[in-house]
């Protein structure tokens, strides 16, 4: 029996589908429904934020320890349904199963990390400059939280927002991705079985639009305080043009166009390894995702040579078994791929490999495991050949395709790899130290690999970008924490009288036209 999705507001399913009904299949088996999605309309996002706002007063009241507890107990509930939530992911979104295990995986870590902020969430005791007062720092919850996420790691960067922003004391709305929405479903579920109360997480399953609408209504009405984004630039300037009406500055996780480096001294093998796994894991589908690798010209011939031997090698295709890489997420996106193969490559590149589009029995491929017509699949693409001004070094591609281009001198390949606008990720091949240092210095990115592919981020290092790729706010680690929570200064004068600052302070007197009178005798000659 198929399962039906639905929004859940304070606790209880929304009742009907104002918004539409759509359907969640499995893009590896198409005529596998995974779950029914009852979408709702702007008032049910608008309804949804009422409920978050009137419950954050009473959550913020729980003690920080007490909410890092629930943190604890859903990290503990995650783990114990760790295979059941990857081979969700693996059906929902055709993520290969050793992925998705790690994507489950990031969000045991994050509750790991998060469940002892709850004892820590430091504030800090400043000296005054005057007596008998103290000055105070209190990290304060920012108040009601809209998350809105993609579905390419439909569960594990929600998590990103949804624990930290509850650990503070905010309540949320989140709002999926429609075709992820079975296992956003389950991540919702293990969240209320760890013990977050009624209203404090709220679920909206919506469209792109009625999520806008709703969110713009709810920010006119005062109900939503900060927002959380992952998804493309954009919509995520669109998001960040409604919260500056509101001054507010939401928390972007944007696109990226993601350069990996390979220097003449580089270990070519890794280098290789590197460019397989981040150009085509997820299908090429993460923000992460190689998008150029710029190899030195002494390197070029070998490094392509390899990586298509590489590609020929590797099996695609069912995500249940050991594969590359499955299915596009989702029709969408194949779509969309399959209008960047058409207009983005130019007579002067040069594919490499064998076919391109859509793997079907018309189109096959030798290393395909399962049945290609029953999914969404397409052909690894290798474009080499790409040029600094061209299109496609500066174009999220989003999906199995990696351009190479080749450098010779290092200033060349630093503008190569900072040239597409975004800065999200990049990566270096080297041994050398100051190679590697130098390439750190001066490039855009937010995140920066060395001898290690553009993807895999741990879940305490700050994740996100510069330039498209977000407006410099940080997930994961502590330093989220100054995304969901401002701080609260606090002065405490117990001198009994008004003591104006910069006005009653102690004053000191110097000396200012001191030297000193210490005659050092010359230098005696040996
Ligand atoms: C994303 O694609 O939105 O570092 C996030 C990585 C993953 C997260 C990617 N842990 O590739």
């Amino acid at each position: 029996m198929v399962r039906r999705c639905t929004s859940v507001i304070a606790g209880r399913p929304v009742e009907g589908h104002p918004g539409g009904l759509t359907s969640s299949t499995n893009p590896a088996h198409l005529d596998d429904v995974v779950a029914e999605v009852a979408l709702g309309d702007p008032d049910t996002f608008v309804r949804a934020s009422l409920a978050a706002k009137a419950a954050q007063p009473s959550w913020a009241g729980v003690p920080a320890p007490v909410r890092g507890r629930v943190i604890a107990e859903i990290g503990r509930i995650v783990e114990a349904n760790k295979e059941g939530l990857a081979r969700l992911v693996t059906r929902e979104v055709g993520k290969p199963l050793a992925e998705a295990r790690g994507e489950v995986q990031e969000i045991i870590d994050t509750c790991d990390l998060f469940l002892g902020e709850g004892r820590r969430l430091y504030g800090e005791t400043v000296p005054s400059e005057m007596r008998d007062k103290a000055l105070f720092t209190f990290r304060m919850p920012v108040g009601a939280v809209a998350v809105v996420t993609a579905g390419n790691f439909p569960v594990a960067v929600p998590s990103w927002y949804l624990l930290p922003a509850l650990l503070c004391g905010n309540t949320v709305v989140w709002k999926p991705a429609e075709y992820s929405a079975g296992v956003a479903t389950a991540l919702y579920e293990c969240m209320v079985a760890g013990g977050v109360p009624d209203g404090v997480l709220n679920l909206v399953l919506a469209d792109g639009i009625t999520t806008f609408e709703g969110l713009r209504r709810s920010l006119d009405g005062g109900l939503v305080d900060k927002v959380g984004f992952t998804g493309s630039s954009a919509v995520g300037s669109l998001i960040g043009e409604l919260c500056g009406r509101h001054l507010q500055a939401p928390c972007l996780e944007l696109g990226g166009k993601n350069p990996m480096v390979v220097m003449p001294d580089a270990d070519l093998d890794l280098a290789v390894d590197g460019a397989l796994f981040a150009g085509f894991g997820t299908a090429g589908q993460r923000c992460t995702s190689l998008g150029t690798a710029i190899v030195h010209e002494s390197l070029h011939d070998e490094f392509v040579e390899r990586l298509v031997a590489a590609l020929e090698a590797a099996p695609i295709g069912d995500p249940e078994e050991a594969v590359l890489y499955g299915p596009m997420l989702d029709e969408r996106f194949a779509h969309r791929f399959e209008e960047y193969l058409s207009s983005l490559v130019r007579p002067h590149h040069r594919l490499c490999g064998g076919s391109v589009g859509r793997i079907s029995s018309s189109s096959p491929r030798v290393n395909f495991v399962g049945d290609p017509d029953a999914g969404i699949f397409y052909h690894p693409v290798l474009v080499d050949g790409v040029r600094v001004d061209d299109d496609i070094a500066r174009t999220e591609t989003f999906g199995p395709l990696v351009g190479i281009a080749r450098f010779v001198d290092f200033d060349e390949a630093l503008a190569f790899a900072n040239c597409s606008g975004y800065g999200l990720s990049a990566s270096i091949y080297t041994t050398s130290a100051e190679a590697a240092f130098h390439f750190r210095s001066q490039i855009g990115a937010g995140m920066v690999s060395v001898n290690n592919s553009t993807s895999g981020a741990e879940a305490h290092l700050p994740f996100g970008g510069n330039g498209k790729s977000g407006n410099g706010s940080r997930q994961s680690g502590k330093w989220v924490l100054d995304q969901m929570t401002r701080w609260q200064s606090v002065n405490w004068d117990f001198s009994g009288r008004l003591q104006k600052a910069q006005m009653d302070t102690d004053v000191i007197t110097a000396d200012r036209g001191f030297h000193l009178s210490w005659e050092s005798p010359p230098l005696h000659a040996p």
